[in-house]
């Protein structure tokens, strides 16, 4: 049985589509965002009536704090790029959701051209997607409050175990837990930080060593959009746009997984 469930939840995620948030999960990254949702209408397009999303807006509903919460999508239900689903898009305030990760392209393609306020989970990866990568670069979207270590559980359906995804929530709404400047101690030693054999940058492994005491332009891993402080750092792009063969970054020969080009701001942070 232990097999055949394990079997099965590799299965549902390898389509990466059927799993579904928990309520303490949807319910603890919300909270932060009531002011936004005041009397508003929310649209969860990925969601059924069972979803956590949906059971969360119903209780704000319910408590007159929100205006209407309204759901189509989930298996069975309407495509959220159907004109259908995309009606009710436009005429809603704000979207919630965790839409499936396959699709998630087309998702935020949908919430840029319809310019609409939103919270979204999506995978870690997603961040070096295109278009969700320039808007992560010019500060349009961020990341959620919860932190990105450990991912997220999420309920697979037939499965007794919940399952962890490296999931993070993504958003547009303002809230009080944006990074503030990182603390930098490492000190640059050209063995510890090498350039890259195809770039004109450092490579650093780790946000939190990102070296105090060197200028130039760095690859950091993906997770240093977490502690991304557009008054401490430029965002420069993607590996593949400053590799002098487009490809990933190498050191010495080995291929480093996705980096994101950043140096530090010109002008000083105030303390
Ligand atoms: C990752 S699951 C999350 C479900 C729910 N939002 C939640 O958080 O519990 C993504 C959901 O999107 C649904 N889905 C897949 N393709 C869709 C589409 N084209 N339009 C709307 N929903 C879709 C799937 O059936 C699945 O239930």
């Amino acid at each position: 049985m232990q097999k055949q469930c394990a079997k099965l939840l590799r299965a549902k995620l390898a389509r990466n589509d059927e799993f579904y948030t928990q309520y303490a999960d949807v319910e603890s990254e919300c909270d932060h965002y009531r002011s936004h949702f005041l009397n508003k209408c929310i649209y969860c397009n990925c969601d059924t009536a069972d979803s956590a999303f949906v059971k969360y807006f119903a209780k704000l509903k319910s408590q007159g704090l929100i205006r209407d919460v309204w759901f189509s999508g989930g298996l069975g239900g309407t495509d959220f790029r159907s004109p259908q689903a995309i009606e009710l898009l436009q005429r809603a305030d704000v979207v919630v959701t965790n839409p499936p990760f396959s699709l998630f392209r087309d998702f935020m393609d949908l919430l840029i051209e319809y310019q609409k306020p939103f919270l979204v989970i999506g995978n870690k990866n997603a961040i070096a997607q295109r278009k969700v990568f320039d808007l992560v670069k010019w500060n349009k979207i961020w990341p959620g409050v919860r932190r990105w270590a450990g991912g997220m559980r999420f309920v697979v359906p037939d499965c007794t175990d919940t399952k962890e995804v490296p999931a993070i929530w993504l958003t547009n709404l303002p809230h009080n837990h944006r990074a503030g400047a990182l603390r930098l101690s490492a000190l640059y030693d050209p063995e510890r930080f090498p350039q890259y054999d195809n770039a004109d940058a450092i490579n650093v492994d780790r946000t939190s060593d990102i070296p105090v005491d060197y200028d130039g332009v760095m690859g950091v891993p993906i997770s240093f959009i977490e502690k991304y402080n557009p008054a401490q750092f430029v965002i420069l792009g993607l590996d593949k746009e400053f590799t002098y063969d487009g490809g990933a970054c190498s050191v010495r020969g080995r291929k480093i997984y996705t980096r994101i080009f950043i140096r530090k701001t010109l002008a000083p942070i105030a303390e």
